[in-house]
């Protein structure tokens, strides 16, 4: 990406002047292999020394492999984060492989960090994502093999597996660290706990209904 240049022209008494302010936009380095060693709190992590990096640290292996969907939402997502290529760092780009067994849903979460854009290699899915207050606009696709949907950053959004076989997507995310939040989960496995009361007035039913709720995820 060029670099960011402000430019300002004016005329001063008989005098015409040009005023410049340059500045990078964007990684002054090659690049700023996480240092996952280093004790020191930035956003992002430091990084390690240059000389010492190699071709391992912008590497991943295994997302040929099918995600253990055996669980009660039958989906399951393998992130390529920072965390598995400490190459990312710095470079606001990472990417997922979701798998899905018949039925599968990758249940209604956002991203506070990304946008998110998806393809999908086999099946079939219904996905979609809501917009904010007070519209809440709902934007739903059926998608096919080679299909792609795209997920804006910071809003709702889940995806589904509607046909009769596995399903399996890839998607790439506009963060080194996307970050989710699964709506039910953060409700209802929080440490600690919310109160009873805030979750039964959130979803408006009764307070005894939400142990029952709560039991079911954990
Ligand atoms: C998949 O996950 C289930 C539930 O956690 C577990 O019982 C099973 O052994 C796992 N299968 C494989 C192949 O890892």
């Amino acid at each position: 990406m060029a670099s960011t240049q402000i430019c300002l022209i004016g005329l001063l008494s008989v005098s015409f002047f040009v005023a410049c302010l340059a500045a990078d936009s964007n990684n002054i380095l090659d690049f700023c292999v996480a240092d996952i060693y280093s004790h020191v709190f930035v956003n992002g992590a430091p990084c390690k020394d240059p000389k010492t990096a190699h071709a391992d640290d912008f590497y991943f292996t295994g997302l040929d492999k099918q995600g253990n969907f055996s669980n009660p939402m039958g989906s399951k997502a393998t992130p390529v984060y920072v965390q598995q290529i400490p190459g990312l760092n710095t470079l606001g780009l990472s990417m997922v492989r979701v798998d899905f067994a018949p039925d599968g849903l990758n249940p209604p979460h956002t991203h506070p960090r990304a946008s998110e854009i998806m393809t999908v290699l086999e099946g079939t899915l219904e996905v979609g994502f809501i917009g904010t207050a007070p519209d809440y606009r709902h934007f739903s696709k059926i998608l096919n093999k080679g299909d792609v949907f795209v997920f804006p950053m910071g809003l709702l959004h889940y995806q589904r597996n509607v046909g009769k076989a596995n399903a399996v997507a890839i998607a790439a995310l506009n963060s080194q660290n996307p970050g989710t939040s699964s709506i039910a989960p953060a409700l209802f496995t929080s440490k600690p706990v919310l109160n009873d009361e805030i979750i039964s007035k959130t979803f408006l039913f009764d307070k005894k209904n939400v142990a029952i709720l709560r039991s079911k995820f954990n």
